[in-house]
C-alpha cells in the first residue's frame, strides 16, 4: 500500500505504525506533513506550559537506566522544603502558566503523603484556585492517589516506561519495587480516580525494536490516556545500562526516531495532548520545538530554583540546568512562534480527549 494512503487510514495497526516509525526520506516528510495537519485539526495550534517543579531527587527506587537511583552514590541529594516549593509555583503563576507539575523520586510514606497533600492545598490557595496541578510522584496506593487527587491534582503522570514485560524486566531489577502489574494497576487507578492519566516510554532503549515501540503506540491507545510524554532514553554513566551504550542507536536516530513517535501517536490518538520532553532538548537545543512542529502541544519550562537543577539529572546533559527560570521564559516565548505555535497563557490546557472520555462515561 501507498505509504500515504497507509498513513491515513481509520484503523492502524502494527505494521502501519512501524512502517511510520521506520519511514525516511519522502515517507518521513509525508509523515510528519500528516501529523502536523492531525494536530492542527483536533488540538489547535496552542501550547500550553506547565511549570515543573523538581522537587527533590531522593529515590527508593533502582531503575537501571536513571541517574538518580537509590545505589548512585555519587549524587547530592536534595529536598526543597516547603517554602521553596511554593516560591517556585508563585512563579510559574506570576507567569500566567495555567499549570505546575509537581516531580520528584519515588517515596511512600504516611509522611510524604501528607506533606503532599498540604503542599496541593496551600498551592490552590496561593492561585486562588487557578493553577492546574499536575503530580509525577510514581507508584503509590490508591489511598493516597484519592487524598491528592480531593486536595487538588487533577493531572498525573506515570509512564509505564515499556509496555513490554521483558523488556522492563531488563531495565528494572527484579524484585516487589519494580513489578510491571503493580505499574499498570496504578496508572489503572488513577484513570478511575477520575485524574487526567498520562503515560509515556523511553525510545532507543537499549534491546528496544521499532515493533516495541510500535506496540508502545497500541497500549496508549488501548489505555486510552489523556496524555503522553516520552522521550529519547539518554545513557547516564553511573547507571547499570550505561555499559550497553554501544548497541544504543546513535544519538540522533534516537532523537529521529522518539520525533516519530511523537508524530505517529498524533495520528494515532488525534485528540491528546502530547508533551514535548526535555529529553529532546538535552539532544537539540531546538528539540522540543521541533517536536511542538510535528504533533506535541505540552511544554514543562522548568521553575525549579537554579541552584538545585544540577543535581536533579536523570540523563546526562540535561538542558538548562545553569540558567534562572526567567531565561527559560523568554527564550521559549520566541522559540514557539518559530514552531507555529501560540501559547495558551493562563489556561488549564485540559486534554480534549478527557473531556470526551469523561462525557462519554457521564451517558453510560
Ligand atoms: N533517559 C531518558 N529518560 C529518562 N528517565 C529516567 N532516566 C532516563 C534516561 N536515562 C525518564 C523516565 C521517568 C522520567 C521522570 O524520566 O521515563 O519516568
Ligand atoms: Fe527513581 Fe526509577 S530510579 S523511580
Amino acid at each position: 500500500m501507498k505509504f500515504e494512503k497507509r498513513i491515513r487510514q481509520a484503523q492502524l495497526g502494527k505494521t502501519d505504525l512501524v512502517a511510520m516509525l521506520n519511514a525516511t526520506g519522502e515517507e518521513r516528510t509525508l509523515l510528519f506533513r500528516e501529523s502536523a495537519r492531525i494536530k492542527e485539526a483536533h488540538v489547535g495550534r496552542k501550547v500550553y506550559f506547565r511549570g515543573l517543579i523538581e522537587f527533590s531527587n531522593i529515590c527508593s527506587k533502582d531503575c537501571y537506566y536513571c541517574g538518580i537511583r537509590k545505589s548512585n552514590k555519587t549524587v547530592a541529594r536534595y529536598n526543597l522544603s516547603d517554602e521553596e516549593i511554593l516560591r517556585a509555583a508563585t512563579y510559574a503563576h506570576e507567569q500566567n502558566y495555567g499549570s505546575v507539575v509537581i516531580q520528584g523520586g519515588e517515596i511512600a510514606s504516611p509522611a510524604f503523603t501528607l506533606r503532599i497533600e498540604n503542599l496541593l492545598k496551600q498551592i490552590k490557595q496561593l492561585s486562588g484556585n487557578s493553577l492546574g496541578i499536575t503530580l509525577s510522584l510514581g507508584e503509590q496506593s490508591p489511598e493516597t492517589y484519592e487524598r491528592w487527587r480531593d486536595a487538588g491534582a487533577h493531572r498525573y503522570l506515570l509512564r509505564i516506561e515499556t509496555s513490554d514485560r521483558e523488556l522492563y524486566k531488563k531495565i528494572h531489577p527484579e524484585d516487589a519495587h519494580h513489578d510491571f502489574d503493580k505499574r499498570y494497576e496504578c496508572l489503572r487507578t488513577l484513570q478511575e480516580l477520575g485524574y487526567q492519566a498520562g503515560t509515556g516510554v523511553m525510545i532507543g532503549l537499549p534491546f528496544q525494536t521499532t515493533e516495541h515501540l510500535a506496540d508502545d503506540l497500541l497500549f496508549m491507545q488501548s489505555f486510552d490516556v489523556d496524555m503522553v510524554g516520552m522521550g529519547p532514553y539518554i545513557e547516564h554513566h553511573d547507571t547499570p545500562l550505561y555499559a550497553f551504550r554501544n548497541e544504543l542507536l546513535p544519538i540522533g536516530e534516537r532523537f529521529d526516531l522518539a520525533l516519530k513517535m511523537i508524530a505517529a501517536l498524533r495520528i494515532l490518538m488525534k485528540d491528546i495532548n502530547i508533551a514535548a520532553a526535555t529529553a529532546l532538548q538535552a539532544i537539540d537545543p531546538l528539540g522540543r520545538e521541533k517536536a511542538v512542529k510535528i504533533g506535541a502541544n505540552v511544554i514543562m519550562p522548568n521553575v525549579t530554583p537554579g541552584l538545585f537543577r544540577n543535581d536533579y539529572a536523570l540523563y546526562e546533559n540535561k538542558p538548562c540546568t545553569d540558567e534562572n527560570p526567567d531565561d527559560c521564559k523568554n527564550c521559549l516565548d520566541a522559540r514557539i512562534q518559530l514552531a507555529d505555535g501560540e501559547i495558551g497563557y493562563g489556561e488549564w490546557g485540559d486534554s480534549v480527549h478527557y473531556a470526551r472520555r469523561m462525557e462519554r462515561t457521564r451517558q453510560l
